[in-house]
């Protein structure tokens, strides 16, 4: 199995795995969405049947939910958590900030709201999400389907006066219909090249009619763990100002891999 899996995903595996250790005993977690995600739903569920650990978690979207029941962890809402003590989650970018762009996987308004009930946000990625400046992935943004059109008008205004490009601002497409987020909404995706003011795009954007929110997270991540497709492990948190390097094993009870053979 190891041998199987790609270079992607031995990198996602490593963060995912080494984020479990972040992960205490009793704990109530949010449990993010994407392949990354998947994998860490894999290594804790894990950790519940074989350990015995007990978590529960706080599941950003339906697909997370049904992996999270899959893999044996209970699955709560989030007025039953009331607040979480973590969330783990990807992203599709992160810089040397720790900002992020969520919501590739189209699950950023709920990503977001769990997020921001923890007490901690640790997000795991491959190297490749790293980024000096964000804006190279489209920015997802949620809008209500009601006049998404004058959203997106309104939208590609705002961003022109700030300097960025308007002239691709796409709707997100599930086949031939509109793609539909877990809350009904439907995603712009702006494709702006590089983003040079966050917190000023994030303000102008969260002002729009029409926009739920945008897949800008500031200031709530407060440590990546980024893998390698050779198992190395790097944490990045930005208030420790600390950089910390390791390995995840594949081998002995660590190894995982095996587990996921069948
Ligand atoms: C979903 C997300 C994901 O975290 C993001 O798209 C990263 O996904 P992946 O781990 O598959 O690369 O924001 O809305």
């Amino acid at each position: 199995m190891t041998a199987d899996l790609s270079p992607a995903d031995s990198a996602k595996f490593a963060a995912a795995k080494r984020a479990c250790d972040f992960v205490e005993d009793g704990m109530t977690l949010g449990l993010g969405t994407g392949s990354t995600a998947a994998w860490l739903l894999k290594c804790l569920g894990e950790l519940v049947t074989r350990d015995g650990l007990r978590i529960r978690g706080v599941p950003t979207s339906q697909r997370t939910a049904e992996l999270a029941r899959e893999s044996g962890i209970e699955v709560i809402t989030l007025e039953e958590a009331r607040w979480l003590d973590l969330t783990i989650d990807g992203a599709d970018e992160f810089d040397g900030g720790l900002n992020l762009i969520k919501g590739g996987g189209g699950a950023l308004l709920r990503e977001k709201i769990v997020a921001a009930a923890s007490d901690r946000m640790i997000v795991i990625a491959d190297i490749s999400k790293q980024v000096a400046h964000l804006g190279a992935f489209p920015l997802p943004v949620e809008v209500v389907p009601f006049g998404w059109q004058a959203t997106r008008r309104i939208i590609v205004e705002s961003v022109v006066a700030l300097n960025l490009p308007g002239d691709n601002v796409t709707l997100r497409m599930d086949g031939d219909a509109p793609y539909v987020t877990d809350e009904g909404n439907h995603i712009l995706d702006l494709h702006l090249s590089r983003i040079g003011n966050l917190r000023q795009l994030a303000r102008v954007l969260n002002q729009v009619p029409g926009v739920v929110e945008s897949g800008l997270f500031l200031d709530i991540c407060d440590l990546v763990v980024v893998g390698h497709q050779d198992g190395r492990v790097e944490l990045r948190d930005i208030r420790a100002d600390m950089t910390d390097t390791g390995r995840v094993g594949k081998g002995g009870r660590d190894n995982l891999f095996s587990d996921l053979d069948d």
